[in-house]
């Protein structure tokens, strides 16, 4: 094991996940909770390995893709979404392109986000598309007096209609009223206690029509600007370089995650399984 020496992230060596004994696995599910990320590099492995492995986490989740639509990314394992900007016969093969992808907690829309996400990747671009973590621990830790105040017994909706980029997703119903707290999502608590290690952590979600419950819309807007710029402006993160091979496992509940830009003319695949968790408390 060895952390990153960031504010969180490990690499985890010295394992071959297509054969991992019980005795590793417990190795790497508590570095997982230690660590919040880890990266196992040269994991050349399958998709039946990559599901096998995300299963010794928890049951498994379907992304909102294939929640709403029933849409199957990969034939035979209906819990793997294509994160790629790669298009075959005119029709993008996986979610989310070339742009940026912000700052979020992956599925934080739904009554009960993942618990940890498992993501490995196939083809890589030669410069861009980073992807970089936040330890919502240390930002919780790190709130100013004040901030620490405002969100004691707060909850947030976390909007399921609308993704970053302001595309509505299918199979979804937009408020007729226009008017953010009508958009349908689930409300958790800012502050939530993670169910395995009792720690506190700041559960921002993402920031696009984020709504704090109670509140007039502007006081809200404040406040959420105030979180986040407190969450941007520290020295909370660390980033991942990829390349082909890495299989990256984080835990949803204590940190957020973001995508850099790459090429478009470039081909980036990597496949993904998230572990369902529960409400957050
Ligand atoms: C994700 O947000 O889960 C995907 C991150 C990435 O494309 O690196």
């Amino acid at each position: 094991m060895r952390p990153t020496g960031a504010a969180l992230g490990a690499d985890v060596e010295g394992v071959d996940l297509a054969n991992l004994t019980d005795a590793e696995f417990a190795v790497i599910h508590q570095a997982w909770l230690d660590h919040m990320v880890l990266r196992l590099r040269n994991q050349h492995i399958d998709d039946a390995a990559h599901v096998a492995l995300g299963r010794r986490f928890g049951e498994l989740d379907f992304n909102p893709g294939t929640r709403l639509t029933g849409k199957v990314y990969v034939e035979g394992f209906p819990e793997i979404v294509k994160i790629s900007n790669i298009v075959e016969n005119g029709k993008p093969v996986g979610e989310l392109g070339a742009g940026e992808a912000d700052w979020h907690s992956d599925m934080c829309f739904i009554e009960t986000p993942p618990s940890a996400s498992l993501l490995r990747s196939l083809e890589i671009p030669p410069e861009g598309g980073d992807t970089s973590w936040m330890n919502m621990e240390a930002a919780y830790a790190g709130l100013p007096e004040e901030l620490k105040r405002a969100v004691v017994g707060r909850s947030i909706k976390h909007d399921a209609v609308y993704v970053s980029s302001g595309r509505q997703r299918p199979g979804t119903v937009a408020p007729a009223s226009g008017d953010i707290r009508d958009i349908a999502g689930a409300v958790h608590p800012i502050v939530r206690t993670h169910p395995l290690t009792g720690r506190k952590s700041l559960y921002l979600g993402k920031r696009h029509n984020a709504y704090v419950m109670g509140m007039e819309v502007a006081e809200s807007e404040r406040l959420l600007d105030a979180l986040w710029a407190h969450a941007l402006g520290g020295d909370f993160t660390w980033t991942q370089h990829w390349r082909v091979g890495d299989m990256m496992i984080w835990d949803n509940r204590c940190t957020m995650h973001q995508r850099g830009a790459f090429d478009s003319g470039a081909r980036r695949l990597l496949h993904r399984v998230v572990v369902k968790g529960q409400k957050p408390a």
